[in-house]
This record gives C-alpha cells, sequence and structure tokens, in this order.
C-alpha cells in the first residue's frame, strides 16, 4: 500500500471527477447528457490561429520541435506580443523580458505561485467560492488555507475589514478573480485601488486570475489589477488563452507583473518544466497580435446563449439572477430541494434528467447551497435541457 503524501490526503475530493464519473455511469446507460459542468469551451479557436499553428508544425524548421528556451526567437516574439497586447487591453506598460512569463495554461501558474511561496506556517487568502486551483494550489503547497467568504449582499467582493491584525500578519498571498468563477462577479478599478492600498506595507502577493476579462456583458470593461497605482510593487496578474481564443485544449496562458515574483515563478516552472510548445507559442502570438474581432464574436455567442438560457429557465419556473460576466450561471439550489448538499442535488440532476450540472461545494465552502451551470452547449441543446429539468422540477419528491 502507497500512502500518498500528506498535502495530498489534505485536498477535498476533486468533485468536478466525481460527477464525471456519474455522468460515465449515465452515459453507459444510454443517456445522451447535456453537460453544463465544466467551463470547457466548446467553439472551435479562430481560423487564422488553426492555421498558423499548422503552418508552424508543417512548414517551420525543425527547431519547432525542440524544447522551447527563453532567449529563442519565438519565445521572445510571444511575449513582446504579450506586453503589446497588454498594453493595448489596459494602457499599462510591460517589459516583455522580466515581467511577462509565459504558462503552460494560467492553472500551472496559480498552482506553481502557491509552490514557490508558501510555507507550512504561512496562511493564504483565498476568497470562497473559487476556482479549485486557488485553493487546492494552496493546500499541495502544503500552505494554510484562510478562506474570505463572497457574499451576494457584497456584490462578491471580499471584506478586507473582516480580517485580523494577526490573520494578514501570518498571510503571505492573497488570490482574487474577476470576472468571477463561479459567481460571474465583476469589479471595477476602484475596488483594485482599495485591495492595493490595503495590502500595501503587509508583504502579502497579490494575484489577480483575469480569465474572463473579455467576458463581460454589461458594457463595460474588466480592468487589471496592474492598472491600480502602486500594484507592481507586490501583484502579478494571470491571464489565459483558453477562453477568449478558445485554445483550451492547447495548454497555454501567461503571468505578468512584479518582475521579482515573475522571476521565483520562472525559477520554479524552469525545475518541473520545459516551457510550451513552440508551435503553440507561434500560433498564440497570433491570436494576441491579430484581429481581434474573432474575440468579440466568441463572446457574441456566449451572450446570446445567456438571453437564451435565463429565458428558458425562467419560463420553465427556475429564477436565477442574470450574470454580468463570464459564461458562468451561478444558481441557489432550487428550494423543493434545499434539504440536498449541492453534490446531492447534482448527482439527482445527473441521474433523473441527464443534465450535469458543477456543485458549488466543489468551489469551496462558502459555494455549499449554489450550483453553477457552464454554457458551454448550443440552444438546441439548452432547448431539451428546459424540458428535461421542468419534468424533474414537476417530479414528486
Ligand atoms: C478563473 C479561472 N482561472 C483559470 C482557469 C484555467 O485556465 P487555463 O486553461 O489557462 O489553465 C479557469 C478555467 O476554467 C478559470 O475559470
Amino acid at each position: 500500500m502507497f500512502h500518498e503524501a500528506n498535502r495530498m490526503k489534505r485536498l477535498p475530493p476533486y468533485l468536478f471527477t466525481i460527477v464525471d464519473n456519474i455522468k460515465r455511469e449515465v452515459v453507459a446507460k444510454g443517456i445522451d447528457v447535456i453537460d453544463f459542468s465544466m467551463g470547457n469551451p466548446d467553439l472551435p479557436p479562430p481560423l487564422h490561429v488553426r492555421k498558423a499553428l499548422q503552418d508552424a508544425v508543417h512548414v517551420r524548421d525543425r527547431i519547432i520541435h525542440r524544447y522551447s528556451k527563453w532567449d529563442g526567437p519565438i519565445e521572445r516574439a510571444f511575449r513582446e506580443a504579450i506586453a503589446c497586447w497588454y498594453y493595448k487591453r489596459f494602457g499599462v506598460k510591460l517589459d516583455p523580458n522580466s515581467e511577462v512569463l509565459p504558462l503552460i495554461g494560467s492553472k500551472e501558474g496559480i498552482a506553481h505561485l502557491a509552490l514557490t511561496y508558501l510555507n507550512s506556517d504561512d496562511l493564504a487568502l483565498i476568497p470562497s467560492p473559487s476556482y479549485p486551483v486557488h485553493f487546492n494550489g494552496i493546500i499541495m503547497a502544503g500552505g494554510i488555507l484562510y478562506n474570505i467568504p463572497l457574499r451576494e449582499e457584497n456584490d462578491y467582493l471580499p471584506d478586507l475589514s473582516s480580517l485580523s491584525r494577526e490573520t494578514t500578519r501570518l498571510s503571505k498571498l492573497m488570490i482574487v478573480s474577476y470576472p468571477h468563477n463561479p459567481t460571474a462577479a465583476t469589479c471595477d478599478l476602484e475596488f483594485y485601488d482599495k485591495l492595493v492600498h490595503w495590502a500595501k506595507d503587509k508583504n502579502i502577493i497579490v494575484a489577480s486570475d483575469l480569465a474572463y476579462s473579455d467576458f463581460v456583458f454589461s458594457g463595460k470593461r474588466a480592468p487589471s489589477l496592474l492598472e491600480a497605482k502602486g500594484s507592481r510593487d507586490f501583484c502579478i496578474e494571470f491571464h489565459t488563452c483558453s477562453k477568449s481564443y478558445c485554445m483550451a485544449g492547447w495548454r497555454i496562458g501567461f503571468a505578468v507583473g512584479n518582475r521579482e515574483i515573475i522571476a521565483s515563478l520562472a525559477k520554479t516552472k524552469s525545475y518541473v518544466d520545459f516551457g510550451i510548445f513552440r508551435a503553440i507559442q507561434i500560433a498564440a502570438t497570433k491570436a494576441l497580435t491579430g484581429p481581434q474581432d474573432c474575440v468579440e464574436k466568441i463572446v457574441h455567442v456566449y451572450k446570446k446563449r445567456l438571453d437564451f438560457f435565463m429565458d428558458g429557465m425562467t419560463k420553465i419556473g427556475w429564477k436565477m439572477p442574470r450574470p454580468r460576466a463570464t459564461f458562468y450561471v451561478w444558481s441557489k439550489i432550487p428550494q423543493k430541494y434545499s434539504g440536498l448538499s449541492s453534490m446531492e442535488f447534482c448527482e439527482l440532476l445527473l441521474r433523473e434528467a441527464g443534465v450535469a450540472v458543477a456543485p458549488g461545494v466543489g468551489f469551496g465552502e462558502y459555494g455549499e447551497g449554489h450550483i453553477r451551470f457552464a454554457l458551454v452547449e448550443p440552444e438546441e441543446r439548452m432547448r431539451i435541457a428546459f424540458r428535461r429539468i421542468k419534468k424533474f422540477l414537476e417530479m414528486e419528491v
């Protein structure tokens, strides 16, 4: 019998794996599952990006297939493209050689940031609910997780005044993420200004996960933490090509920000990976430097889906707040089933209706009582889901 390390035993069960296993059982019974459980984009990456990958693999010379190295021309071009994109997007100038770090997806970078900085007696301040690697990364690194509850009445923003002086003294890292997965909440620059003001002189690294920067529907834009004055002293921000360019399986993202933190994260990574396949870096460079109307088109598809979803769910009697951003819908468990945990409700919905959603508790303690729909199914599949959910809601319990 092999014993996993204690830090692995401290991890909560990965509920998405459990949902996946139930999904497999249901599919094996011949049921066509309509899957809103994972934020796994179903649209193809833009054609010019796919072509760039194809050309890179077929046409370029052999260096494409060798290990990536920091000072290669492809790598330099990618970091410059990131800095340029960032300036255009947020008006923040970055040095591509010291303030930009390509990642094998932002999930990888966030997990390695925790590993880079946390000792076993260091606290990390993590809003709850949140994207799982924000808290699981802390536990895997051996740090101590401190949940800051996000409440609807506070627009799902962390209440910094609730943190005691002792808690902040022991804290080394904090992660925020707006537009927010799973609640779809947003924040404005004023929030980042306040956050930077609060964190300065506390010796806490503040990380922002801006995976959904393009997915804002309210007419406003999602600001970057690095726009806040003084943020460059202790902040880092994570971005991804997974959502805006639908390149989730390609595994490419990047971190930007404080050069000391970037260098330390790069050091950790140099011990565990060899960077990103060069052909993918070329294609991602194309994505960031090419026309951006493809992103608008992708976001428009999700916006239309959101309208369709909200309308359909309202018609079958399931009311929930309309999200302002992301492609998620965060809902309370319907009253009739409020005696069930979010995991029990998800299992029931999946087994009885063939509709998969994510249990709120999978996003941390304060996600309990909720479920999350990821709008990664097209309208015609949603229509089938509405019929099934309606029947499910009418079932005797
Ligand atoms: C908030 C957030 N951050 C990061 C990621 C992962 O992104 P990547 O594919 O770059 O690892 C996700 C994926 O769903 C996410 O929701």
